[in-house]
């Protein structure tokens, strides 16, 4: 019985389900909203010429916390930068993303 369990869990953890992972979401939710700005991938530069290329958000930013701000939609303030909000597994889908670019 308990072997069954661990070969259903093995199942759920792996194949299709990973390659459609948070961070895959992430990576969706971030081209939807921000690439027209932002440069997302490990690569290349940002169409807006002053926003930060993704990648090096981890030098400024914990990007645990910066999950968390994504939820509280405190990113405003940058004149050219619109508000956003996102819910919690948005968020943490965006920040699992983002670890995964970092210089
Ligand atoms: C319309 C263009 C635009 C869009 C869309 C946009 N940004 Fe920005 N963003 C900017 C600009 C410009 C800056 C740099 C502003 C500055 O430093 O004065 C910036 C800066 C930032 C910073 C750095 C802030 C800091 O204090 O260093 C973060 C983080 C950020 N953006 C996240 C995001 C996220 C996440 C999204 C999508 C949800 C997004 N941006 C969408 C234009 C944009």
């Amino acid at each position: 019985m308990q072997s069954t369990i661990a070969v259903l869990m093995a199942m759920l953890f792996s194949g299709p389900a990973l390659a459609q992972g948070p961070s895959e979401r992430g990576r969706a939710l971030l081209e939807e909203f921000c690439a027209r700005c932002h440069a997302l991938g490990k690569t290349g530069a940002s169409p807006h010429e002053t926003a930060p290329p993704f990648r090096r958000l981890g030098r400024s930013f914990d990007l645990d916390e910066f999950a968390v701000k994504l939820q509280q939609g405190v990113l405003a303030g940058h004149p050219d930068m619109p508000e956003f909000k996102f819910k919690e597994d948005d968020a943490r889908a965006i920040g699992a993303y983002l670890r995964s670019v970092q210089e």
